[in-house]
């Protein structure tokens, strides 16, 4: 499937799978270099998150934990207010080795938000990884994917309206 219909909008195959997987188990190295011995707390920003996250756990040596928190801002095709929710404490992350994993940082409005949040819990360091990155917030991941041009995409855990999340490729639309 290349092309994807829906409503008056047409999708069209733009990053694969398989160099998805391959870009994951190259971060995945990456940060086993840099923990190297200490353990991760990894915080997934449901619900794009997880096909992403899921495949950079897969190739990681480090000893972890997961925890999310669910965060929304779009509606349609635009950002908007928003809304927030989390039961992690200090007691969870003081001290902590903490990476934030989204699918995709656009405004960069969500991440901000979700790490000032984090901040006030004290951990000991912070970093951010990304599947996607738009070159307004390329500055805001540690760790990115791929920098895509500035249009929706869907597919990999990111969806419009609900749908799309799973469909094992990411598309961009076109029109
Ligand atoms: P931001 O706050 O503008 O950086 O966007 C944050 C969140 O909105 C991302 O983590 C996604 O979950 C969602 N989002 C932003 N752009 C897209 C897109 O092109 N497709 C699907 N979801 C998106
Ligand atoms: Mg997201």
């Amino acid at each position: 499937m290349n092309k994807i219909k829906y409503k008056d909008f047409i999708f069209e195959k733009y990053i694969l799978n398989k160099d998805i997987t391959n870009r994951s188990k190259l971060i995945a190295q990456d940060i086993n270099n840099e923990y190297d011995g200490e353990s991760i707390i990894f915080v997934g920003l449901l619900k794009g998150c997880l096909p992403f996250m899921s495949s950079i756990l897969e190739s990681l040596d480090c000893k972890y934990t997961s925890c999310f928190i669910t965060v929304s801002s779009y509606k349609g095709f635009k950002s908007g207010k928003i809304n927030f929710e989390s039961d992690l404490t200090k007691k969870d992350v003081y001290n902590r080795n903490i990476i934030i994993v989204d699918d995709i940082i656009d405004t960069g409005k969500s991440i901000k938000y979700v790490k000032d949040y984090l901040e006030k819990l004290k951990p000991k360091k912070i970093k951010i990884a990304s599947l996607l990155v738009k070159d307004r917030s390329l500055k805001l991941s540690d760790w990115f994917g791929f920098k895509i041009s500035d249009e929706f995409v869907i597919g990999y855990g990111m969806d419009l309206d609900d749908k799309f999340r799973d469909l094992e490729d990411i598309y961009i639309r076109k029109a």
